[in-house]
């Protein structure tokens, strides 16, 4: 169900589709070099098996905007080869609205948005420092703490976790739903993986089953009882907003904190100047997204015969945005590969995509972040990294798998 169409950029890289391999090669841990070969000419690119690629800012915006372009192909079904590729003996999935066109995007993404305004986010604020506060402590005694076990993913999972209204949850079980599922907008690659994806599926199911039926018979404040009291949602597709909400609400947010925190402490500079001005957290903020985004790219189906800057697309054919590779396009941004936080005017990233899918959550992952940066700039005048962090082999996903500190 999960990013079908990276599992096709998968499955064509596996084909031998020298693009496909380029784009997906999860063990780079410098996917930029790459980027810039792609950026090159007009910044698309087609292989022999058809795949597009688009590497510009200009062409990535304009293609996420466009509503030539969608996130099923034009008939709302997967592509072929992959429309069965569902994992068998799993729960009964159906399409998150981030992977829906209109009409069915418009109305269920209509639903969850007036919980995620930016004027609701914002009352949240004195809660997220209250659970960053709880997180920080222990962090102060220890010599040394992995910042994305310990602080990075329970932050983000604690705050989408109770404004969803999901009690008790164990953040470690979370975070580790959140990889495997996240690892799966790649692809699943393995039986192993094949078994953890439907295992993380069936516990998020049930969890939601069970909560969404208490909080019929109890309603309380929380987005689930909000969304629970819609007629306009069939009782699948209210399990599979929420699990969206869940997973889309933490994955992307930690990783969004953990590549700031390694950022930082590359760019001890930048870290002393975010010290001495609060003003500079919400620049900061876009800094890190422009510069190390969380999500790398998203994909595109064209609706119908078509071409971008003069490269044909036929209808139903693929097209890989790279928003990672538009973030650090010289055409939009001076000296691109250069993290600065004060870069004036606008920091126009897709880091949170564009358009009809732009990231519902923007509010609260800049949110969450400022306040995490905030408390580790108060707390940590240097950022002291022990070894040299790794990746994730993911893909979509950039982010470390742990991040070790020492004070
Ligand atoms: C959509 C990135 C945090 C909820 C998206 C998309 C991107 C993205 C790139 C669109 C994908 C596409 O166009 O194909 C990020 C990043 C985050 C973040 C980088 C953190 C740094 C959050 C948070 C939530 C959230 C905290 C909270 C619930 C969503 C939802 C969608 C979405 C619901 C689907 C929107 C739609 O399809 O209309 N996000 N996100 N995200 N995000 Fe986020």
């Amino acid at each position: 169900r999960l990013g079908v169409q990276r599992a096709a950029l998968w499955a064509m890289a596996a084909r031998g589709d020298e693009l496909a391999r380029l784009v997906s090669a999860p063990w780079r841990g410098n996917p930029y070099p790459v980027y810039e070969r792609l950026r090159e000419g007009a910044g698309v690119h087609r292989s022999s098996t058809g795949l597009t690629v688009v590497a510009s800012h200009e062409l990535c915006s304009k293609v996420l905007r466009d509503r030539t372009f969608g996130v099923r192909t034009a008939d709302g079904v997967e592509p072929p080869p992959f429309a069965a590729s569902g994992l068998p003996g799993g729960v009964p999935v159906i399409p998150s609205f981030l992977e829906l066109d209109p009409p069915d995007h418009t109305r269920l993404r209509a639903l969850a948005r007036p919980a995620f305004s930016p004027a609701k986010i914002a009352g949240y604020r004195h809660d997220v420092g209250g659970v960053a506060s709880k997180l920080m402590v222990p962090l102060l005694f220890d010599d040394d703490f992995d910042l994305m076990a310990q602080f990075a993913a329970p932050l983000p999972i604690a705050v989408i976790s109770s404004l969803l209204g999901v009690p008790d949850v164990d953040a470690a079980v979370f975070a580790r739903y959140g990889r495997v599922l996240g690892a799966s907008l790649d692809g699943v690659k393995s039986v192993w993986h094949a078994l953890l994806v439907r295992r993380a599926n069936r516990e998020l199911r049930g969890l939601f089953t069970r909560l969404i039926a208490e909080r019929r018979a109890n309603p309380g404040r929380d987005v689930i009882s909000t969304l629970a009291a819609s007629a306009e949602l069939t009782e699948l597709e209210l399990a599979t907003t929420c699990e969206l909400l869940l997973l889309a609400g933490f994955e992307t947010t930690t990783n969004l904190i953990g590549n700031a925190v390694w950022t930082f402490a590359r760019n001890p500079d930048q870290w002393d100047r975010l010290r001495a001005d609060d003003a500079l957290l919400g620049p900061a903020v876009d800094e890190v997204l422009r510069y190390e985004a969380p999500v790398q790219m998203t994909a595109r189906f064209a609706h119908e015969d078509t071409e971008i800057a003069g490269v044909p697309v036929a209808k139903d054919g693929m097209v890989i945005v790279l928003v990672g590779a538009a973030g650090r396009d010289p055409a939009a941004f001076d000296r691109p590969d250069e993290f600065d936080i004060g870069r004036t005017g606008q920091n126009d990233h897709l880091a949170f995509s564009s358009g009809a899918h732009y990231c519902l959550g923007a509010p609260l992952a800049r949110l969450e972040a400022e306040v995490a940066l905030r408390m580790l700039s108060a707390h940590f005048p240097t950022l002291n990294v022990v070894g040299t962090p790794r990746w994730r082999p993911t893909t979509v996903i950039r982010g470390l798998r742990s991040l070790r500190l020492h004070h």
